[in-house]
């Protein structure tokens, strides 16, 4: 099979490191890929949101199977178009996307199923808005811009003052554009977040491992919202009853909530969990592979990911065993310093032979070639992963990589996995 991959990102060159396994594989592309991408993927600089573009590269390149990655053109209706045009392919279609476009399409959809969420109030305008967080007065709050917005669109303010500010913001500045049309306002809630990617067909639903993001720039939890600085598998608060609960409480549920409105979801859904005094709940879906948890996601996974993929498309994953290998596994993200504010581009990057380092698998994010040498090209420019019998062998051979990488003013966070060691301590 030749196999196309739209994105771009160290998701898209997890996705492909193991796609590259599969015994159906013969040739990978990827558009518009990255750098190291292309010592795997023959790279063709078609942007990852062109819909039209990437249906005329799958018929130029005569794909067989294309996965779509990114969210915005699975909201944008990038399989629809690939299935209208003859093309197999990965991903939910924009009506199902819409659980991951649309935060009131979601929280209504939760509250309509009985499904364990934040309380929650929809607003169309600034000022109903301010004046609802205002009666309300309990801090913090939790505002969240209904559509995408580079998954910045969430804010938490402690004060009144900071509500409004961003409120305003999101609704009369359009800091996200017309993401921001609507907003939601929900309960703050506390407990350890969790990540779950699950492959479904639509009828079965087979939970992937467990793992834990890192979202914030520094150490601590400290600093600005990232995209994610790292990530661990599995992950020790999601316990074998906390998995079973959520099976039936959220997963099941989720797809058959799905199904009843019409919007049959194929492909990986991702539920961000928060582990809750009340149990869990759903702080977000996102209707696509998570990044940085597919980079300690797949590494994992040992049934061949194409077999996946066709049970999917073809409705019949509930006959596929799906293995995972019972290592640990750790991602360090390298940041361009500056991140996730402004950073310099074009930094040369030392310390990898031909993208890679012996003894992990380090996956390029935002990293371009110019002439022989691999510079860096965006914010999260590597995802350094490893595996281990347990998660401290895991994050010490990350590290130990980490270290012996280099471009100018790289940052990395010194405490990822942190948080798991010590629960795995404490459970
Ligand atoms: P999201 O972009 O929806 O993943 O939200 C970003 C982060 O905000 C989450 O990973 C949580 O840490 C936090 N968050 C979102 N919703 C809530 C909530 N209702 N209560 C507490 N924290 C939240
Ligand atoms: N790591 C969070 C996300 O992919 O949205």
């Amino acid at each position: 099979m030749k196999v196309l991959v739209v994105g771009g990102g160290g998701r898209e060159h997890a996705l492909i490191r193991k796609i590259k396994e599969s015994k159906k594989v013969s040739e990978i592309a990827c558009c518009p890929g990255n750098g190291g991408i292309s010592y795997d993927a023959k790279c063709y600089p078609v942007s990852a949101t062109d819909t039209d573009g990437v249906v005329n590269l799958a018929k130029e390149i005569k794909a067989d199977f294309v996965v779509v990655a990114p969210d915005d053109p699975l909201v944008a209706g990038m399989v629809d178009a690939l299935n209208e045009a003859g093309f197999a392919a990965f991903g939910p279609k924009a009506n199902a996307a819409v659980i991951e476009g649309s935060k009131v399409f979601s929280k209504n959809l939760m509250l309509k199923y009985n499904i364990p969420t934040a309380e929650y109030k929809v607003f169309d305008n600034a000022e109903d808005a301010i004046a609802y967080v205002r009666d309300k007065n309990e801090f913090p709050t939790v505002i969240k811009a209904d559509g995408l917005a580079l998954g910045k669109g969430v804010i938490i303010p402690e004060t009144f003052e900071e509500a409004e500010a961003g409120i305003k913001e999101i609704m009369q500045d359009k800091i996200f554009g017309e993401s921001g049309n609507n907003i939601v306002v929900e309960e703050f809630l506390t407990g350890p977040e969790v990540s779950v990617l699950a492959f479904t067909d639509g009828n079965c639903i087979k939970p992937m491992v467990s793992s834990m993001d890192h979202k914030r720039a520094l150490d601590g939890d400290k600093g600005l919202n990232t995209g994610g600085m790292g990530t661990v598998s599995p992950n020790p608060y999601y316990t074998e009853d906390i998995a079973a609960e959520c099976m039936e409480k959220i997963f099941i549920p989720t797809i058959n909530a799905m199904n009843a409105e019409g919007r049959t979801f194929k492909g990986c859904l991702y539920f961000g969990l928060m582990l809750t005094p009340k149990g869990p709940k759903v702080i977000e879906y996102n209707c696509r592979f998570g990044d940085p948890e597919t980079q300690v996601v797949l590494p994992r996974l040992k049934t061949d990911i194409m077999d996946i993929f066709e049970a999917i498309n073809n409705e019949t994953l509930s006959e596929l065993n799906i293995e995972w290998s019972d290592d640990a596994a750790a991602c360090v993200v390298i940041a361009s310093g500056g991140y996730p504010k402004s950073y310099p581009k074009g930094l040369e990057i030392t310390g990898l032979e031909n993208g890679q380092r012996d003894g992990v698998i380090v996956y390029h994010a935002g990293t371009a070639m110019d002439g022989n040498s691999l510079v860096t090209s965006g914010g999260r420019v590597l995802g350094v992963t490893a595996l281990g019998t347990d998660l401290l062998e895991a994050l010490n051979k990350s590290y130990s990589a980490v270290e012996k990488i280099d471009f100018e003013n790289k940052h990395f966070r010194k405490d990822i996995g942190q948080k798991a060691l010590n629960a795995v301590k404490d459970l």
